[in-house]
């Protein structure tokens, strides 16, 4: 029986061990975390994300070959191979501060590897990391090493949150990075690709070079997020000529070179990975010496940080230019549907962007609680791109200004105006002429996600404004906010 330890049970630990699991009967899969508080929550009937299906598959295999444990030393001993999948979030001071990927995390699990094994390894970068970590990582894990061997293996992971399990039984691909030129090396990309085998067809596990490997996360999320900011430039031009952006990103998107998916505009792309990689892709590109690549990717942020800024200025401008004291229903506040993930969600600066007009926000979203949103929006933000800047509200002035409820009427009572941030489905078939009669006029919808029929809420008597959607007349006699 082939021993798999999992360091790190977050979005992509637990799910994926909890697939390997699932889908390797003859595999034992310990995830191991160094917070109590999240592998007692693995441990119980409430799991510590809330992710489609997880629940079901944790459930037929936890206890019987998925054990979750802070053990991280006992079981990290035991395995034949060791996955990493710790957190790599930007650097927020000293060298590369707001660019780099800190490997804080990584370089210490790597060092526990190293201390508490007796036998040889596979390592497996599973976190995304910067070209050329484990070449870092095979330092550490040889100059540790009491004579054991190591052989590192990078497989990042795809998965997108909201589908993780879809999108961990049927990948697009498996991608395993190794020493290929070494027979130790294949040997243990076979390992790997064995197990990935017991459900993936073979034609779509692909095996690299270790370095290939690891920038192809990074390039992949780097075209992803482009795409996304691509519409959302091409939306505000939408709006200035009165094209609809969802005709023009159907229209190119039938163009079978360009394809469907991934050009829904919106208020910006957030999640844990899509900024944080763009800047790590970034920073790689300017220690190599490539500041015209480097400058390349940092636009497609800051277009994202520009349509997020352009939103909450529109809201601001088409109610006479001031909030202050208005009531806003914020609808949604995690960073995409099906998920109860609130990293770099664009509904903390659009949230945090009102409340520095003075604005009282009432949110509602059906997975993320209150205690979350409240330390999102009051902790300190750190702004990659003007670090001098970044801006802060003290979390006694966030109570007194947003009151978080448990349904999206409630958000919407007595409200001026509402904000839809987040696409969950529930706020498709809302009775939005019970709410519009709950609210003072004129009443606005701010539709960040274009999931409203704005010719209907038209009817009802709100003055609509969606991401890319020809301008209500209202809105066009507002004062320009380019
Ligand atoms: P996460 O913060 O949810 O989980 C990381 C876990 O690692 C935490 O529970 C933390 O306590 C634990 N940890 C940190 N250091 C540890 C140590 N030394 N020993 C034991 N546990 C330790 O992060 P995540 O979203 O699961 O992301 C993990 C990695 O995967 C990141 O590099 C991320 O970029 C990448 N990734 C994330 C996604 C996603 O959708 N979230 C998708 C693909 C790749
Ligand atoms: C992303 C990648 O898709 C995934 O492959 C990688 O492993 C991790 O990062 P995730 O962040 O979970 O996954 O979600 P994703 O579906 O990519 O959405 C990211 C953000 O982009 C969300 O805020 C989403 O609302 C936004 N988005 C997505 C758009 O604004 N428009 C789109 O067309 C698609």
């Amino acid at each position: 029986m082939v021993k798999i330890c999992c360091i790190g049970a977050g979005y992509v630990g637990g799910p994926t061990m909890a697939v390997i699991a699932f889908k390797c009967p003859t595999v034992e899969v310990a995830v191991v975390d160094i917070s109590v508080p999240r592998i007692t929550a693995w441990n119980s009937d409430k799991l510590p994300i809330y992710e489609p299906g997880l629940d079901e598959v944790v459930k037929k295999c936890r206890g019987k070959n998925l054990f979750f444990s802070n053990e991280t030393e006992k079981h990290v001993a035991a395995a034949d191979v060791v996955f990493v999948s710790v957190n790599t979030p930007t650097k927020t001071s000293g060298l590369g501060a707001g660019k780099a990927a800190d490997l804080t995390y990584w370089e210490s699990a790597a060092r526990m590897i190293a201390d508490v094994s007796k036998s040889s390894k596979i390592v497996v970068e599973k976190s995304t990391v910067p070209v050329k970590t484990a070449e870092a990582i095979e330092k550490i894990l040889t100059h540790n090493s009491k004579g054991i061997k190591f052989q590192v293996l990078s497989n990042p992971e795809f998965l997108s949150e909201g589908t993780a399990i879809t999108d961990l039984f049927n990948p697009d691909r498996v991608l395993i990075g190794g020493r290929e030129e070494t027979p130790g090396g294949l040997k243990a990309i076979q390992t790997l690709k064995d197990v990935y085998a017991h459900w993936v067809p073979h034609e779509r596990i692909i095996c690299t070079n270790l370095w290939s490997a690891e920038l192809s996360k990074l390039a992949a999320n780097a075209f992803l997020a482009q795409r996304i900011s691509s519409v959302n430039s091409i939306s505000a031009l939408c709006e200035a000529t009165g094209a609809n952006v969802s005709q023009v990103s159907s229209a190119v998107g039938k163009d079978s070179r360009i394809g469907q998916k991934f050009l829904n505009a919106s208020v910006g792309f957030g999640g844990s990975c899509f900024q944080k990689d763009i800047l790590n892709l970034v920073y790689i590109c300017e220690c190599n010496g490539l500041p015209e690549v480097a400058n390349y990717w940092r636009q497609v942020i800051k277009i994202n940080d520009y349509q997020k800024s352009r939103f909450v200025n529109r809201i601001v401008s088409s109610m006479f230019n001031t909030v202050s004291g208005k009531k806003i229903g914020i609808l949604g506040f995690s960073f995409k549907k099906d998920t109860g993930d609130t990293r770099e969600t664009p509904a903390i600066d659009v949230c945090r962007g009102l409340l520095s007009d003075k604005a009282q926000l009432i949110i509602y979203d059906p997975q993320v609680p209150e205690a979350q949103m409240i330390k999102d929006l009051s902790t300190p933000k750190f702004d990659w791109d003007q670090p001098s800047q970044n801006i802060h509200i003290a979390e006694d002035a966030v109570k007194q200004s947003v009151k978080v409820v448990h349904d999206a009427y409630e958000a919407a009572k007595d409200a001026h105006a509402i904000c839809i941030l987040t696409e969950w489905d529930e706020f498709k078939s809302l009775d939005y002429q019970k709410i519009y009669n709950n609210m003072p006029k004129p009443a606005y919808m701010f539709d960040g996600r274009n999931v409203a029929d704005v010719a209907k809420l038209r009817q009802i008597g709100f003055i609509v404004y969606s991401i890319g959607k020809p301008l209500d007349p209202w809105l066009k006699d507002m004062p320009s906010i380019a």
